[in-house]
């Protein structure tokens, strides 16, 4: 039995401590089923952390997407069907992920998923989406495990041994430092790999890692790392984690008196970073997949259309990726000839140079995408562009 999805929301908010499991045993029981679905639609689901500490990755993904979708709604849709897009919160927690794809995969009848932005809800959630045969795109996850789930996962990102890497040599090369300390987050998939590859990479540069300490996402109290990390004087602070983290700690350091520079990942892109980390986070360097400051046709009609739909709003790295992801979606929606989850899968498997706003995006036999990447260094509310660097 389906239940109906304003019912279904509606419980939800007023309830908003019940997981998403609870939440359908109870529309079921108060009757909530749902009308018969419009055949004029083709619903695609879409999960992310819409509140938590890593809400803004979940906002602007999501406002990137239902750009996307705004835009070929208007143009009639695809062969005059309108898309629609249901949008689920997971609290940015990664059980809430995967009930959060059992519900738009069973109850909505998805015919596609796009999500998640961390790579441990995204490992938690597309077992789901595989297990079912339903096409899932992550616009953001870079752990390389991601789409090893499965032959209906992908993604429009490049990878951490990549990121890694362009990191390294960063610091290495174009920085010139020689001593650099880590500081990751152990829950996450994505800092502790990340953190690997940096560490491998950086030493065969050459560099030495002084130091390797670890936090978990939700503490506020780093001095005690950061003390053992200050007693190995690094000349820099590789922090793969995420933005709430690591505006934290980038004033802690400071306040413990180390003027060192920060360096990081992709997950350091919010707005919200600066906000935090204040002056200590600025001239800190982290890479990143876009910049707002490229002079690319694609990318200033995208920064346009954006700010038009969202205040005037400059759109950041995730809302891009959404933008992207959604985009893929679509023109191999439109390529099927008949609008099943298989055929969608077998047409975003054959993505090939789509021009994308955060480069162009070839989907390769792994299911990842080979891209470039930008070093960017926080500067205020903006990320200064330092560098592009090719795969
Ligand atoms: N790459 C991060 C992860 O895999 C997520 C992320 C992407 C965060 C882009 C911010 C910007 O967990």
């Amino acid at each position: 039995m389906k239940i109906s999805r304003h019912c279904f929301l509606k419980i939800r908010s007023a309830m908003p401590a019940l997981s998403l499991a609870l939440v359908t045993v109870l529309a079921l029981a108060l009757g909530c089923t749902k009308k018969p679905t419009n055949t004029n639609e083709i619903l695609v689901g879409e999960f992310g952390s819409f509140s938590g500490s890593e809400a803004t990755f979940g906002q602007s993904t999501s406002e990137g997407v239902k750009l996307a979708f705004a835009e070929i709604n208007k143009k009639g849709g695809i062969n005059g069907k309108q898309l629609r897009l249901i949008s689920l919160d997971n609290q940015g927690k990664p059980e809430e992920a995967r009930a959060a794809v059992q519900r738009l995969i069973t109850q909505d009848k998805v015919v596609a998923v796009l999500g998640e932005v961390a790579s441990s809800r995204s490992l938690a959630a597309a077992p789901v989406a595989q297990q079912y045969q339903v096409p899932l795109i992550t616009p953001s996850s870079t752990n390389p495990k991601v789409t090893e789930i499965g032959d209906y996962v992908f993604r429009v990102c490049f990878i951490d041994p990549f990121q890694g890497l362009v990191m390294a040599k960063f610091a290495a090369l174009d920085l010139k430092k020689k001593r650099v300390a880590i500081l990751r987050d152990v829950k996450s998939d994505y800092s502790t790999g990340l953190a690997d590859v940096f560490a491998t990479e950086f030493k065969k540069l050459g560099g030495e890692i002084v130091a390797d300490e670890s936090y978990q996402a939700g503490e506020t109290d780093f001095k005690a790392q950061l003390t053992q990390l200050k007693g190995k004087k690094p000349d820099a602070i590789f922090v793969p984690g995420y933005y709430t983290e690591v505006g934290l700690i980038a004033r802690q350091t400071r306040q413990l008196g180390m003027t060192a520079p920060l360096l990081g990942g992709d997950g350091w892109d919010s707005e919200k970073l600066s906000e935090l980390g204040q002056d200590a986070i600025k001239g800190s360097y982290f890479s990143n997949h876009y910049t707002t400051e490229s002079t690319e046709p694609i990318v200033t009609n995208f920064i346009k259309a954006y700010r038009d739909a969202y205040g005037g709003k400059t759109p950041d790295g995730l809302a891009a990726l959404g933008y992207d992801a959604a985009g893929i979606l679509i023109q191999a929606i439109s390529r099927t000839t008949e609008i099943t989850p298989k055929n969608i899968r077998d047409e975003i498997a054959k993505t090939v140079d789509y021009p994308g706003v955060t480069g162009k995006i070839t989907i390769n036999e792994k299911r990842d995408a080979t891209k470039s990447a930008v070093v960017v260094q926080v500067d205020g509310k903006v990320n200064r562009f330092i560098k592009t660097i090719a795969p």
